[in-house]
């Protein structure tokens, strides 16, 4: 079995991040979201895998290298355009061959792994198994609705979903796929959809399972949910200090502080991860949040949120919560005059202001 990453794709939901960055590349828990995908498809036994790139292949290239560090090995594809799921499968026809294969979507997270999921295709050898998850509005998912355990019909986000079980990005499938995107035309936008694929095979015969999961997952496309799963990684750190915490500080609950991290009458309240060289100072880091490497927070207080590497967070009175922080960011108070707010903001940057 082979495995086939998808870490292409435009990130417009997740600009101005994905204008500089891979959307799979920032990191959760301290870990590239990709990270975790890599791991759980190896602990499933899969090391041959092809990754689906586009635009930012130099960046994916550079954090994943080979794959020999969780002793996979890593086929860069590039697709010639973001033209959909589906499309990447074509593309990747010749890396797959005939083998089945597991897809995975770079920007999702299963934290309790595939391994189930594939002993379960392996045992059963459907034309296709799919993951699928129970969820609350299902009106922003591909949608799933079954009948005697089998699939019958999917539906693309559908304005009235008459089925609450939402595709969860990954997928098994055999061969038989390549027939399927051959068969499809381009949906409203303008983009080959794997669940039309999936809809394909059901309606030409072939059988394809449903697999529910119990546990939690996150599609990581949109800010509330990195958000979220930042909240659910952070959940299972294990509390460690590898740095320094001088005495006018306080460190409750689940705190991971690296190497050479710093935090000087601060209290850091966890679940929380400070990053390799960052410095706390005279602060408040509440739960839920990761801290990068390199970033220096001072007279500042900062909850549920994401703060990448080497930005500061300045004598900032409110405060911060809910945010994504990018790379290299100042956010910093002045009492410079005219006393005014001050911005150099990126496109498609969003600022709320609570004052
Ligand atoms: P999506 O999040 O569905 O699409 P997107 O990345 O274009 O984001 P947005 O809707 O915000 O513009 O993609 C899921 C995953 O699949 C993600 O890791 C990107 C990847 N992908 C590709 O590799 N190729 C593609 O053509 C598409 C659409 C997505």
């Amino acid at each position: 079995m082979k495995a086939l990453v998808l870490s292409g794709g435009r990130g417009t939901r997740l600009r101005p991040i994905t204008h500089t960055s891979a959307k799979q590349l920032v990191p959760v828990a301290n870990k590239p979201i990709l990270f975790y995908a890599l791991e759980g498809i190896v602990a499933a036994g899969v090391t041959d895998i092809g990754m689906i790139v586009g635009d930012t292949e130099d960046e994916i290239r550079a954090a994943v290298q080979d794959g020999s560090r969780w002793g996979a090995h890593v086929t860069y594809i590039r697709q010639s355009a973001p033209l959909g799921l589906a499309h990447a499968v074509k593309e990747a026809e010749p890396f797959l061959k005939d083998e089945p294969f597991v897809m995975y979507l770079g920007d999702n997270v299963v934290p309790d792994g595939i391994t189930g999921f594939v002993t379960r295709f392996n045992e059963s050898r459907p034309d296709a198994l799919i993951l699928l998850s129970r969820v609350p509005s299902p009106e922003r998912f591909g949608v799933a609705e079954l009948r005697d355990g089998q699939v019958i019909r999917l539906q693309e986000k559908p304005a009235n979903p008459t089925s609450d079980l939402a595709l969860v990005g990954v997928y098994l499938f055999t061969p038989r796929i390549f027939e399927a995107v051959r068969g499809i035309k381009p949906s409203a936008r303008n983009e080959l959809e794997i669940t039309d694929a999936i809809q394909w095979l059901v309606d030409h015969g072939s059988r394809v399972e449903p697999h529910i999961i119990q546990g939690w997952w996150k599609d990581t496309g949109r800010l509330e949910d990195m958000l979220d799963a930042n909240r659910l990684l952070l959940d299972n750190l294990s509390p460690s200090c590898a740095g320094t915490v001088n005495e006018g500080s306080r460190i409750i609950g689940k705190v991971v502080i690296e190497a050479g991290a710093e935090i000087v009458d601060s209290t850091v309240r966890g679940p929380a991860i400070i990053g390799e060289r960052s410095r706390i100072l005279n602060s408040y880091v509440g739960p839920f949040t990761s801290i990068h490497h390199g970033v220096e927070i001072r007279n500042s207080e900062l909850e549920h949120s994401i703060v990448l590497e080497n930005s500061k967070i300045l004598d900032v009175s409110v405060r911060i919560e809910d945010s994504l922080i990018g790379k290299d960011v100042v956010v910093r108070r002045t009492t410079r005059m005219p006393k005014a707010l001050r911005f150099m903001l990126g496109d498609h940057s969003e600022v709320e202001l609570a004052t």
